[in-house]
Order: C-alpha cells, then sequence, then structure tokens
C-alpha cells in the first residue's frame, strides 16, 4: 500500500481508490470498492489492465523481456539450475539447499507410480486420441484415487497433492505416448533423474536398456524449466479460477491443461513446427510472412508475438542455443531450423513486426528440439503441460492460503435485450 490514491470521476461523483506497490513494476488500482462507491463495473476483456492476485512467485517485464522466480533471472535457472530445484523454489520461495534438494527430489521420485488402475482409463481412450485429451481425463480422475490428498483446507494435504501432481505428470504423460503407438506401458525407475525417467518411460522399450544421453537429458530439463511458470497467463488464471470454488487440486489442474491446449497458448509450440514444416524451404518465407501481415488473412506466425512480452522472449534466447546443443549431442540436423532462423530475421526487419513489437516467444525453437529429440508434435503440448504443473500447483497453494482470496465471479457488460414480455409460440 501506498499514501497515493488514484481518483476517478463519474458524472457528478469521485471515488478515491487506495494504489498499491508492488516489489518491482507497475503500481495498482485497488477497485475493490468502486461497485460498491459508484454502481459500475470496469470493462477489461482479456483482462490487459487487470491484476486478478497478489502472487510473490513470478515477474515479468515484458518491455525489457524479464522474467524472474521468486527474484532470479530465468537465464541463469536454465543455466545454472534443475527442474527439481526451480520447483522447489516455486513451491517453497527459497532456493534449497543441499540436503532440502536431495530430500525433495527423493519426495518426487517416490510419488511417480499411478495408481495401477489407472492404466485401465488409457484402454477407454481411441489410439489417436490427442496426448492433451487423455491428460485431461487422467489428471482429472486422479481426484478419484487419491483421496487423502482433495482437503484443500489442510495445509500437509495441499503439499501431498502437490507433490502427487508433480510426480505423477511425467508418468501420465510417458503413458499417453505409450498408448498411441501401441507399446507397452514403462513404470518409473527410482534411480533416475526426473528427467531422465521420463525420457526412459517415453522412449523405452521392456525388450531393453534404455541409454540416456546426458545432453538430451539437460535439455529436455531446461526446457521445463522454462515452461515451469509464467505468472497469471491464461491456463494458470484458469487453475487460479477453478481452485477459487474450491475444487480440489486435480480437477483444477485438469481445467488448467484444457486451457493449455489451445493453440494461442501451449498449443502454440505445436502449431509452430506444424507451420515452419509447411513453409519448408527458405524461399517461402516471403510469402507466410506477407499472409501474417494482411489483415484478410487469419494466418499468424506461431511462435511470434506475445501478450507480456514487447521484446525478446528470454526463453527463446536460451531455446535457441538449446537446439544447437541437442543438435551437437544428437549428431542431427534439421532444415526446419534454419528456416526458423532466417524467418527469425526477416520478421524481426520487417517494420509490420517492429511495429507491433512482435518478437519470437518460447514456442518458436522448442518444437524444433522436441523434434529432434524424438517427440511428435501432438506431444509438445503435453510437455508443456507436464513443466507448467510445477507453477500451477505453487499459484494454487498461493492463491489457497491468501486471506484476500474470493471465489472469482467477473462481472459483464451486458448488451442483450432488456426485459421483455414472453410471446406465445402462436404468436411468434
Ligand atoms: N503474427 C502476425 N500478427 C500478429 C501476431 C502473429 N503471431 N501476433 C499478434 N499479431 C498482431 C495482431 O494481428 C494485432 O494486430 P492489429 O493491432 O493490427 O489488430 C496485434 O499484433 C496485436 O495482437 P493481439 O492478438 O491483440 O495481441 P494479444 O496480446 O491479444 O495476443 C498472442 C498475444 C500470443 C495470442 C498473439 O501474439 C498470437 O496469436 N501469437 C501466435 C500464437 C503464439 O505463438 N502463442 C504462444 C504464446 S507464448 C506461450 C505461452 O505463454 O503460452
Amino acid at each position: 500500500m501506498t499514501d497515493k490514491t488514484a481518483t476517478i470521476t463519474l458524472g457528478d461523483k469521485s471515488v478515491e481508490s487506495p494504489i498499491l506497490s508492488g516489489t518491482v513494476g507497475p503500481d495498482v488500482v485497488d477497485i475493490r470498492k468502486f461497485y460498491g462507491q459508484t454502481g459500475a463495473f470496469t470493462y477489461d476483456p482479456g483482462f490487459t489492465s487487470t491484476a486478478s492476485c497478489e502472487s510473490k512467485l513470478t515477474y515479468i517485464d515484458g518491455d525489457e523481456g524479464v522474467l524472474l522466480h521468486r527474484g532470479y533471472a530465468i537465464g541463469e535457472l536454465a543455466e545454472h539450475s534443475s527442474f527439481m530445484e526451480v520447483a522447489y523454489l516455486l513451491l517453497n520461495g527459497e532456493l534449497p539447499s543441499a540436503d532440502e534438494l536431495k530430500t525433495f527430489d527423493n519426495t518426487i521420485t517416490r510419488h511417480t507410480m499411478l495408481h495401477e488402475q489407472l492404466a485401465t482409463f488409457y484402454r477407454g481412450f481411441r489410439r489417436d486420441a490427442h496426448p492433451m485429451a487423455i491428460m485431461c481425463g487422467v489428471v482429472g480422475a486422479l481426484s478419484a484415487f487419491y483421496h487423502d490428498s482433495t482437503d484443500i483446507q489442510d495445509p500437509h494435504q495441499r503439499m501431498i497433492a502437490s507433490h502427487r501432481l508433480i510426480a505423477k505428470m511425467p508418468t501420465i504423460a510417458a503413458m499417453a505416448y505409450k498408448y498411441s503407438i501401441g507399446q507397452p506401458f514403462i513404470y518409473p525407475n527410482n534411480e533416475l533423474s526426473y528427467t531422465g525417467n521420463f525420457l526412459r518411460m517415453t522412449f523405452g522399450v521392456p525388450a531393453e536398456e534404455y541409454e540416456i544421453v546426458p545432453a538430451v537429458e539437460r535439455a529436455l530439463d531446461r526446457i521445463f524449466i522454462l515452461h515451469a511458470d509464467h505468472e497469471q497467463n491464461a491456463s494458470t488464471s484458469t487453475v487460479r479460477l477453478a481452485g477459487s470454488s474450491g475444487a480440489n487440486p486435480f480437477a483444477c489442474i485438469a481445467a488448467g491443461i484444457a486451457c493449455l491446449w489451445g493453440p494461442a497458448h501451449g498449443g502454440a509450440n505445436e502449431a509452430a513446427l506444424n507451420m515452419l514444416r509447411e513453409i519448408g524451404r527458405p524461399e517461402r518465407i516471403p510469402e507466410y510472412i506477407a499472409r501474417a501481415k494482411d489483415k484478410d488473412d487469419p494466418f499468424r506466425l506461431m511462435g511470434f508475438g506475445h501478450r507480456v512480452y514487447k521484446n525478446y522472449d528470454p526463453r527463446a534466447t536460451v531455446m535457441q542455443k538449446t537446439v544447437r546443443e541437442v543438435f551437437a549431442a544428437l549428431k542431427v540436423s534439421d532444415p526446419v531450423f534454419d528456416v526458423a532462423l532466417q524467418l527469425e530475421e526477416m520478421a524481426l526487419s520487417d517494420d509490420y513486426f517492429a511495429e507491433k513489437k512482435l518478437f519470437p516467444n518460447v514456442d518458436f525453437y522448442s518444437g524444433v528440439i522436441l523434434s529432434a529429440i524424438g517427440f511428435p508434435t501432438t506431444m509438445f503440448t503435453a510437455l508443456f503441460a507436464l513443466a507448467r504443473t510445477v507453477g500451477w500447483v505453487a499459484q494454487w497453494n498461493e492463491m489457497i492460503s491468501d486471506p484476500a482470496q474470493k471465489i472469482g465471479r467477473p462481472r459483464q457488460l451486458y448488451t442483450g435485450p432488456a426485459q421483455r414480455p414472453y410471446v406465445p409460440v402462436d404468436k411468434r
């Protein structure tokens, strides 16, 4: 809170609203009493100017291209930490000591198995089901299996549910993939790291040992770090909104997965790679840039632009570097990477993209890496969901513990008919 206030005048009425200041970032006008004082609502579709909550987790400065988790820059975390470390940081507020990390890692590892009966759920899906359809269903179904962690008023149960969700997500995602290709499910192996385990459950087969390539394990772990949390984005806001009614955490995360699936959000990495493959050759780039600029064409450059970043997405910088590392480790290349690099260069030197401040986002290069590792495009969003689960549960816990939290209930500007008399069917 500051001493500053904002005065809003509506007709002959003036109201003073307190101005709240965060640690960094724009001030916030507290309009909680605005309706009571004025009888008017505020209007902000897409929440472009509205802070929906107070949070200590993640800070983004979109103009400067800054992303901090609990104060630590994403570039530093991606370079020096592990996904488990970042998960601990987001959940607990501080980086873990070596012992704390060991204990946390051990706890997560010991929650990776799924109730055996959940395997039968998968068999109810068609083999060609999108992994995100399976993820929504199976994660929602966890609430039917883990009754001992659905009392949201009990902090201990909340933490167990959080650990379970983080731990089981790789198993659920890998099983979705295995089911789609008709291979047997692979159980988790407690000797492996979180990410190594996921690679083995995805690409291993019971008939032989699966060899983890350390550079690939590291690259995927870094991709998970880059996706761990991102402030009040659409899926996180969905999780918070679902949770605000008191819904159990498994149901809330299933809601987040459903929201993430959309092509404007988590589905963009799949769409971006599909677009790059469709472009195929650098000569065709101008045609696609022209289409992206054409107001009458709904086509957009996927992996470009962001609601918050009006500068280079710091996650895209790390992604671009990681592509090269994965290619070197696997001794592969992909012409689609050249298309991506040239498309980025041409778009960034084009006035349309400069004026609208459209830069590559995290999804522009992630698909190229995931594809090189061997993931089919349909798994990309599932991997995003796996990593974002950490942010979702951290934000959900923060919301439940916040005394200012209320059930989310936006208002509206009603433009339908005013009350009118019912007309019997024979008179219409
Ligand atoms: N290609 C061409 N034009 C674009 C693009 C694009 N990728 N993105 C925005 N624009 C234009 C848009 O047409 C609009 O032009 P005008 O002002 O003339 O109407 C202007 O830029 C502002 O766009 P907007 O849709 O009002 O901006 P927004 O903040 O509502 O949308 C966005 C942000 C991410 C949905 C949008 O940039 C987009 O659709 N990008 C492609 C999809 C994508 O890559 N999504 C991943 C986001 S990062 C991952 C995540 O955090 O989930």
